[in-house]
């Protein structure tokens, strides 16, 4: 996977670490850029899929906004070069203290996400003698043939406002002295395979702005949010087809005139340009069940245990016969597997190995359970310059 020379560096690495491709991420941004351009959409990049720093000023470059989910999203996102005006900032439960930063902070928008916090995020502004835009999350009650874990658009998720109260806010929108309502904001689930779900989206919310509109009521923006999924099984095709996903949005989604689109992508920006480099500590048998034990756990990469998600995963080091291994790590948890039953080169203490698409929601919710460090990160351009061939 890596020429020899970048190997030979990287194996004088302390594990495990992060290694980012920033080459790749260039060029993903790049593709996400034009792509957006063609419709004029605007694109908020999720800073909860990755929140390093480096990556999150590459991003900022190429003068996309940021979605944020807490005060120091936002302020993370600030000082790495994203402009209050392109940053959104959503949360089911955003803290006082967070509320008055973002209203101080005179960022685009604040996604609702309930009619108490509309009275909350109103109070504040009046204290500050401003009025703040209020984007509002709605639950639409759509299945996003997800994992459980990352669903949030269906009625039993915890997640927005329901369409009623939606309609129940503009039967009384003179209730909020120092609110304006801009928009209405949705985000039905993460990591999203099946086109029929943001075609499920639009027809949705052509219906609520319909009922909307009924009331006299038509908002400058939309925001559709994140979702769009990656291909774990087999990293090839390494830059998400934002051209399609876009195309679904432009054929399904009725726009009023001059109404804005925009979208939240965290993993299909930065998923594929990262993977978690780990060390083997020791291969064990158990009646014939090989178990390789790295040196990184769910500590540094949890989605294999959270979400049951299938990282490919690839011994650098070793090329010799296939065999049949159970990939763990060092946590005192069972539940601490990267894999199950994957076939690999024969493997052997000291051994590198690499699990793919890890550039999100890898690093970002890294733990120290155990007590255990933070893993370092690297970046491509740190090693050596050049491209990773697969
Ligand atoms: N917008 C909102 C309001 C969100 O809650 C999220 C993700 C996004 C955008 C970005 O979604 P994306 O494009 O990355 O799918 N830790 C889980 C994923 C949790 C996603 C949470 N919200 C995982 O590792 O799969």
């Amino acid at each position: 996977m890596f020429n020899n020379r970048t190997l030979d560096q990287i194996k004088k690495l302390k594990t495990p670490f992060y290694y980012y491709d920033t080459g790749l991420l260039h060029k993903t941004l790049a593709a996400l850029k034009s792509a957006a351009d063609v419709n004029g959409y605007l694109v908020h990049y999720a800073v909860k899929a990755n929140a390093n720093e480096k990556i999150l000023r590459i991003i900022s470059e190429y003068a996309f906004g940021a979605d944020c989910v807490s005060g120091n999203e936002i302020e993370q996102a600030l000082q790495c070069g994203f402009k209050p005006k392109d940053i959104v900032f959503a949360g089911v439960g955003k803290s006082d203290d967070e509320i008055v930063y973002a209203i101080k902070n005179g960022i685009f928008s604040i996604n609702c996400e309930s009619l108490q916090e509309l009275e909350v995020i109103d109070y504040f502004s009046g204290l500050q003698h401003k009025k703040s835009r209020i984007a509002l999350r709605v639950n639409p009650n759509i299945d996003a043939h997800t994992h459980q874990n990352i669903t949030t658009g269906l009625s039993i998720n915890k997640f927005g406002i329901s369409e009623s109260d939606l309609y129940s806010i503009f039967d009384h929108p003179n209730n909020y002295e120092n609110l304006e309502f801009i928009g209405l904001h949705f985000h039905v689930g993460s990591q999203i395979t099946n086109a029929e779900v943001f075609v499920n989206l639009c027809n949705k919310i052509n219906q609520i702005q319909s009922n909307l509109y009924e009331k006299n009521v038509t908002l400058p923006h939309l925001n559709v949010g994140g979702g769009l999924g990656i291909n774990y099984e087999s990293p090839v095709n390494q830059i998400p087809d934002f051209g399609a996903y876009f195309s679904l949005f432009e054929k399904n989604l009725l726009l009023f005139e001059n109404q804005k689109l925009h979208f939240e992508p965290g993993r299909s920006v930065v998923g594929q340009s990262g993977m978690l480099i780990t060390k083997v500590l020791y291969v064990k048998e158990n009646l014939g069940q090989k178990t390789i034990i790295c040196d990184a756990g769910f500590t540094e990469l949890i989605r294999p245990a959270l979400y049951h998600s299938n990282h490919k995963i690839l011994n650098i080091t070793s090329g010799s016969h296939s065999q049949i291994y159970d990939v763990a790590g060092p946590i005192c948890e069972s539940t601490d597997y990267f894999a199950r039953g994957v076939l690999l080169p024969e493997t052997q203490r000291g051994d590198l190995i690499a699990i793919l698409s890890a550039g999100a929601y890898g690093e970002a919710m890294a733990s120290q359970y155990n007590l255990r460090s933070l893993a370092a990160k690297y970046f491509s351009e740190d090693i050596v310059k050049q491209e990773l061939v697969y």
